[in-house]
């Protein structure tokens, strides 16, 4: 997603401002920016490019284009092509406005009629470029700058966060947010202005999180914050101890191969953290006694990848704390009818701690007073200083865009988070909750294994078979069923095959049309016996109808073995923890097809890291 990153200061700024954007280049983009007001003239300079930083760094390395104040951009395309017109900064008519902006102008449409009609030139497509002429306008028709800037404000629906440069105004910046992330890394006689604190984390441990609806004025030595009402607030920035570390592929091929088989010790470390937790548990997560006791119903919400491990894990909370749990899919939860349930707990599960859909629908449920934890991977994220308390994942940083260690984790973590909450209300004892983490101990070890016994079939032979199909199927029931979800939206996002997941029981009221020799159907199977003789008659009728089949079988299941076309064999586990032990081959098998069909693996078309848009 876009990241914007700035700098008002006593150094010189394009060599921060370009390894800011590098730091979270993870997050996927499309073009690139820089802009900043020459240390002497005060004119304002500029490069844009389309595709990488590194394209932007070569056309800028050499050039005398750098100053005290300045900013950068990646951008992520949403309103308009990836292009040198629509990258950042955008300017107002004058090219004395420039801004680099994250997030969505809703109302641009309307506000850029209103500027055309009054003369404005447009010479991009995107949202931002209403914000330099809007402003253009409103510096006119206000007596001052800040009168201006909350006139601004005003008028601009959507959530947003943006930086604002005026070579009028040589020695200050604008920094605004409204629901999309931006902070304030506070130096001596310098600031660090980034969308992501590890922009500037090794420069300053000294963080001011911009509240929601604000706006900045800052000079390199002071900082004036105010509401959207232009009343002064004032917020203390906090100590936080961030530190860069480049993450390097070591002698991997691509981060998302390393991340892979990281999955173990992600499992391990995360299960250890929790146990050295103890009894503090209750306080990171702000939970109560009494709360517990009385807890009657969970509700889970997340996207993409969090949001299939929210639905396995409603296996684990309705089966071993015995609580009745709903999934919910954050970018439609916050769009339906809500009832508050204060003895309800309420699980956001994200990665990044920064998606938008997932934040909004944190905030709904946090601004009607019930309890939300966040289980995320990044303890610096909005999620976590937001929500009412938090668990967090210790998978280390995933680079890739396709999550494969933060899904292990989050299964982890929600595996034992429901164990905790039984053993709190005596459904468990303590044996069984040290049962409960070996098993995910064990399973980790399952995962990895399975890697191994199959890589050299798949990287020799399987992947170029597979990779010629241009279609698949992915089924699975109960809890395999979520599973089959995410398989297949991990074969889609990395090899841009089309890949559909169905419940297996809901083949033959339609999808079993689809079935043909040219469509594989990959099956993972289950540990209950009862649901395993379901899937195998499904698998039956699969084969029955010519269907090529995939299955991934557990060691003892030879009638699903003998049927398939091809088999992977998954140790028994805890039936429970089924989906993690498949987790890691299921991911390595999709990593090879796509890298036989020669994918930007790290970063597939079209795709961000970090969704910080609705
Ligand atoms: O950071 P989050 O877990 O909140 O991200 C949610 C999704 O955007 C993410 O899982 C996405 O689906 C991944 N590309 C999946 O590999």
């Amino acid at each position: 997603m876009c990241s914007v990153v700035g700098y008002i200061g006593k150094s010189l700024c394009k060599g921060f401002i370009l390894e800011g954007l590098k730091r979270l280049e993870y997050r996927g983009y499309d073009s690139a920016g820089f802009a900043c007001l020459d240390s002497e003239s005060k004119r304002l300079l500029y490069a844009k490019s389309e595709g990488k930083i590194d394209v932007l760094y070569q056309k800028i390395s050499s050039q005398a284009l750098d100053g005290y104040i300045g900013m950068g951009h990646t951008r992520w395309s949403t309103h308009g092509v990836p292009s040198i017109e629509n990258a950042h900064p955008q300017f107002d008519c004058q090219k004395n406005i420039s801004i680099v902006h994250n997030g969505i102008i809703e109302n641009h449409t309307e506000l850029k009629n209103i500027l055309e009609s009054s003369g404005h030139t447009f010479h991009s497509d995107t949202d931002t470029e209403i914000i330099a002429h809007l402003l253009e306008n409103l510096l006119l028709s206000h007596q001052t700058f800040k009168a201006a800037l909350i006139d601004l404000v005003n008028k601009l629906e959507g959530a947003y966060a943006f930086i604002c440069m005026i070579q009028n105004f040589p020695n200050e910046m604008v920094v605004v947010r409204k629901r999309s992330p931006i902070c304030i890394g506070i130096g001596d006689n310098e600031m660090f202005i980034a969308s992501d604190l590890l922009a500037f984390a090794n420069k300053t441990n000294k963080v001011l999180f911009l509240p929601d609806e604000s706006f900045t004025i800052i000079k390199k030595d002071s900082i004036q914050l105010y509401d959207f009402s232009g009343k002064p607030l004032i917020v203390e920035a906090q100590e936080i101890n961030a530190y860069w570390q480049n993450i390097e592929k070591n002698d991997h091929e691509s981060f998302m191969i390393k991340e892979i088989y990281e999955q173990k010790n992600a499992i391990s470390k995360t299960v250890n953290f929790y146990k050295d937790l103890s009894t503090t548990i209750w306080d990171n997560l702000g939970l109560s006694p009494e709360f517990i006791k009385n807890l009657n119903n969970i509700n889970i919400f997340g996207c993409g990848t969090s949001w299939h491990a929210a639905k396995i894990a409603q296996f684990f909370f309705e089966k071993i704390c015995l609580i009745p749990t709903n999934i919910h899919l954050a970018s439609e939860f916050r769009y339906m009818p809500f009832f508050p349930d204060k003895n309800s707990l309420y699980l956001s599960v994200s990665q990044s701690g920064e998606t938008a859909d997932t934040l909004e629908a944190l905030r709904m449920v946090t601004s009607l007073n019930c309890h939300v934890i966040t289980i995320t991977n990044i303890a610096s994220s909005t999620m976590v200083r937001e929500a009412n308390g938090f668990l967090l994942t210790q998978a280390g940083p995933e680079i890739a865009v396709a999550s494969t260690k933060s899904f292990s984790a989050q299964l982890t973590a929600l595996y034992w988070l429901s164990n905790r909450l039984a053993f709190e209300k005596n459904i468990i004892n303590l044996n069984q909750m040290h049962v409960a983490e070996s098993d995910l101990l064990i399973c980790a070890e399952a995962l990895e294994n399975t890697i191994e016994n199959y890589k050299l079939l798949i990287i020799n032979e399987l992947a170029k078979k597979y990779s010629l199909y241009r279609k698949f199927i992915f089924i699975g029931r109960n809890i395999s069923y979520p599973f089959a979800m995410e398989a297949a939206l991990k074969l889609k996002e990395i090899s841009y095959i089309f890949a559909q997941s169905y419940p297996a029981g809901e083949l033959k009221h339609g999808s079993i049309a689809l079935i043909d020799e040219n469509t594989p159907i990959v099956i993972f199977s289950v540990l209950d016996d009862i649901i395993y003789q379901k899937l195998l008659s499904n698998a039956h009728e699969i084969k029955a109808r010519k269907g090529h089949l995939i299955a991934f079988a557990f060691e003892h299941q030879k009638e699903l073995i003998n049927l398939a076309d091809q088999t992977f064999i998954i140790p028994k586990v805890n039936p429970l923890l089924a989906p993690l032990a498949m987790t890691g081959l299921m991911q390595f098998f999709a990593y090879q097809i796509a890298k036989t069909l020669g994918r930007n693996i790290d970063q597939p078309r079209n795709l961000a890291k970090s969704v910080t848009v609705e």
